[in-house]
Order: structure tokens, then sequence, then C-alpha cells
């Protein structure tokens, strides 16, 4: 499936978040320095740069993991901060990390209703019903075309590519209004890969949530992505189209070194960056 068979995202789409300002430092590591972004309805946007860039960091103060030390994040109009993963998942923000957050000692069906578990009522008292959410997670799994050998599999004895299925497969579930992966096919096998990009990329044809995907594959970028932003030395040095931009060009841009010249040449051809 090509991008070019979505149409591009409509530009006077909502803008449903922005951070603004954004910077951060650990001790003595600098993470981000004021770091701007914004997302529309519908849209997928490529977070892209080198290892150490500040993208986990962006996206982890998104999710109300780490605290900026300045900035503001304005989502769908109001000025927010969450303080916690399961308070920005209550609004919508839904975060597959890079380091992932399934719990191992339960079953693949127990991961994927964690914090939303159904429950049933017999004599009095309130039960999970295990039932229901085994029949539910097999269903969902199989309508995704995630192969597992069974959802009462632990979690620990996955595969890393399997776990990460897994893991897209219950924030995808959750319909949230940003999705928000953190190289989400890292640990996958190209079938995989390529089935997760089909779910993103079907995602992006309703154009019913917004992502933000990280993720370091050029290829990828232009295949599922209508915009990308990259990530340098925790700073955002360009904000381009993927319909007027070319791998052939961004690959240009990162071989330059990302100096200033390069970039400024880059905006000027692209037409659209910062
Ligand atoms: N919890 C932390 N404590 C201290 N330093 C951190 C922490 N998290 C990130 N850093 C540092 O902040 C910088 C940005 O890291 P970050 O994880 O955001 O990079 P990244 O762009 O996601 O890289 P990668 O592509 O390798 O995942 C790095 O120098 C990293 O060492
Ligand atoms: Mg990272």
């Amino acid at each position: 499936m090509s991008s070019k068979d979505i149409p591009a995202i409509d530009p006077r789409a909502p803008i449903i978040l922005e951070m603004n300002h954004i910077s951060k430092t650990f001790g003595a590591v600098t993470a981000l320095v004021d770091v701007s972004i914004k997302l529309r309805q519908g849209e997928v946007l490529a977070l892209v740069g080198d290892n150490g860039a500040g993208k986990s960091t962006l996206i982890k103060i998104l999710s109300g993991f780490h605290r900026p030390d300045s900035g503001t994040i304005i989502y769908q109009g109001k000025e927010v901060r969450f303080y916690s993963p399961r308070e920005a998942r209550a609004h919508g923000v839904e975060t597959v990390y890079q380091d992932l957050a399934l719990i191992n000692h339960l079953s693949v069906y127990h991961n994927m209703f964690v914090g939303r578990e159904y429950h049933k009522w017999i004599l009095g008292l309130k039960l999970l019903d295990n039932k229901k959410m085994r029949d539910l997670a097999r269903a969902y799994l199989d309508t995704l075309g995630i192969q597992i050998p069974s959802v009462d599999s632990l979690v620990d004895l996955l595969s890393g590519g399997q776990r990460q299925s897994v893991a897209v497969a219950r924030s995808i579930y959750s319909s949230p209004t940003i999705l928000v992966l953190d190289e989400p096919l890292a640990a996958l096998g190209v079938r995989e890969g390529a089935h997760v990009l089909g779910l993103i990329q079907n995602l992006r044809r309703q154009r019913s949530v917004s992502i933000i995907l990280i993720v370091h594959n050029y290829n990828q970028v232009f295949e599922v992505c209508d915009r990308i932003n990259f990530l340098h030395s925790g700073e955002v040095v360009l904000d381009a189209s993927t319909s007027e931009t070319s791998e052939e060009q961004l690959i240009r841009i990162v071989k330059s070194g990302l100096g200033r010249e390069a970039i400024a040449a880059a905006a000027a051809e692209i037409g659209n960056a910062m």
C-alpha cells in the first residue's frame, strides 16, 4: 500500500496537539531545547533523528512519564499537563513505549485489558470476566492478523516481536485520540512489520486518530506518514510534509551533518520547512 493511495491531510484539519517550547535536561544532559511540534486531527507525524536526539523524551513528556523543565502542551484546545501515563490514557493519549510496557507475568488477554478489565457479578462478588476478555482478545488479534500461540500465553514467553505486536494491538483497541508509537517496528520481522505498517495505514485512511510515529527507516516514513519532524541534538531542525520531500532529500540532509547551512538550503528547496 503506497502513501499515494491516501489523499493528503486536509490543511484545514483542526490542530489537536501543540507542544510549545519544550525543554528538558537530565542532570548535565540536555535532552530537549525549545522544541515545538504540532499535530492535526487524523495526521500521521513521523518523529525521526539519531539515537539520543530526544524523540522518546519528547513523547514521554506528552504522556506524563516525564515533566518538562519548561514549555506548554495544548491538547484539544486546552492547556494540559498529564502527571502519569494512566492519566494521559484516560484522556485519549495512548503510548506504546520503546521500552515495552506490557506486564510480563500476565497473559496476553489480561494485558490487552489492563486498566479496563471486564467484570461480572457472581453471588454478589465482582469477578474478572476472563472468558469475555479472552474471547474479545482472540477475536481482535485475529482481525489484526497478529499471530500469537495463544491469548492465554504469559507475555514473558512471547518473542520480542510478538510482544510488540500485542502492545500495538492493545493501543489501537482503546480507540485513542492520539496514538504515540515509539519504534513499533524495531523488533518486528518483515512480515509482522509490514502488517503493523498496514494497520497504521488503515488508521490514516480513516483520519480518525492522530498518530506520532517514531521510526528510523525513512522508507517507512514516506510510506505511512504525512509529515516529518527531524530532531537533532534536542532541537527540531526540519518540519516538512512527506508529499513535498523525497527520501533522497532527507538522506542528503542527514549526510550533510545537519549543520545550519545544510538545513537552510534544504528548507529553501523544500519550501515549507521551519
Ligand atoms: N531518564 C533519563 N535519565 C537521564 N538521561 C536520559 C534519560 N532519558 C533520556 N536521557 C538522555 O536524553 C537524551 C535523549 O534521549 P532519548 O531517549 O529521548 O533519545 P531518542 O531520540 O529516543 O534516541 P533513540 O533513537 O536511541 O531511542 C540522551 O542523551 C539520553 O541519554
Ligand atoms: Mg528513543
